[in-house]
């Protein structure tokens, strides 16, 4: 459900950039270093987040949550998009009835109208610019996180995970073939990640030669098991 929330989020930010629509203030010129202060005050207590440090748990793991975007090609300045979106337009009751993300004058409170010694801003425009340049570089990247060398771990984190179910990886993605079902050889699992197929991209800008040999290990040797 929460991927679903977020594609949505991404192709309605596609369309705002594709558009050159600039009502949504698109932001090009936030600062990622104050972003990750800001981050780490404001959102980290709900979200976890590698680069920044924090575990929060409330709300989706961003890395998780732009893993599988950025795998199938979107880009850091979609994620910007979608990230200063959400702080400004956060649904705040969620489908189940499960609080949503507060508003921003929760996440953001401006100085003007804090207690004194409480976390504020001074200008929301400014820190929401921030936050979204910062939390788009890094969401998912990894690039903090030690690289997944393990053909499981590379399979549970790389997006595998959110379109095939495989017992053995706890993952029950139904976009593509159920792999314990399909029982995929080795050579056939290294020509999938490596070309892609139909609905599966190709995974080989994202993961080095090692990598695919070590998933393709993995989920030869796993599934149906
Ligand atoms: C009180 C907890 C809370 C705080 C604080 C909070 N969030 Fe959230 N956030 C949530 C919840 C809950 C959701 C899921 C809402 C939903 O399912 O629609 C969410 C969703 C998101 C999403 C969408 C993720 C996805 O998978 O679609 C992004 C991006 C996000 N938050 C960024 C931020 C940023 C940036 C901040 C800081 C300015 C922040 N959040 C502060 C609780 C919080
Ligand atoms: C966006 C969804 C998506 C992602 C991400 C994805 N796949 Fe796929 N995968 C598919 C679809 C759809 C097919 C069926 C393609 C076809 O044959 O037309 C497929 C086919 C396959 C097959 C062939 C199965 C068979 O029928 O023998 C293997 C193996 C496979 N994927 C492994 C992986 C691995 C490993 C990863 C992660 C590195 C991955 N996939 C990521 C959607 C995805």
């Amino acid at each position: 459900m929460r991927s679903a929330a977020l594609s949505a989020a991404c192709a309605a930010a596609l369309t705002l950039v594709l558009a050159g629509c600039g009502t949504g203030g698109y932001t090009s010129g936030g600062s990622q270093g104050a972003g990750k202060q800001l981050f780490t005050k404001a959102c980290g207590g709900c979200h976890t987040l590698t680069d920044a440090g924090t575990a929060g748990t409330i709300g989706p793991n961003l890395d998780d949550a732009f893993a599988q975007a950025r795998a199938v090609g979107m880009t850091s300045e979609t994620f910007t998009q979608v990230v200063h979106d959400q702080i400004w337009y956060p649904i705040t009751t969620t489908s189940t009835g499960a609080p949503g993300m507060p508003k921003i004058d929760t996440t953001l409170p401006l100085c003007a109208d804090a207690k004194p010694g409480s976390f504020c801003v001074e200008d929301q425009g400014a820190a929401s610019d921030d936050i979204a340049a910062y939390v788009g570089a890094v969401a998912g990247t990894g690039k903090s996180a030690e690289k997944p060398t393990s053909g499981k771990a590379i399979f549970q984190t790389v997006g595998c995970a959110g379109c095939h179910t495989l017992a053995d990886a706890g993952t029950t993605g139904t976009v593509g073939p159920n792999l314990d079902d399909a029982k995929p050889s080795k050579e056939r699992v290294i020509d999938r990640v490596t070309n892609g197929k139909g609905a599966m991209p190709s995974f080989s800008s994202s993961l080095d030669p090692q990598q695919i040999q070590a998933v393709a290990d993995y989920v030869s040797s796993a599934a149906g098991r």
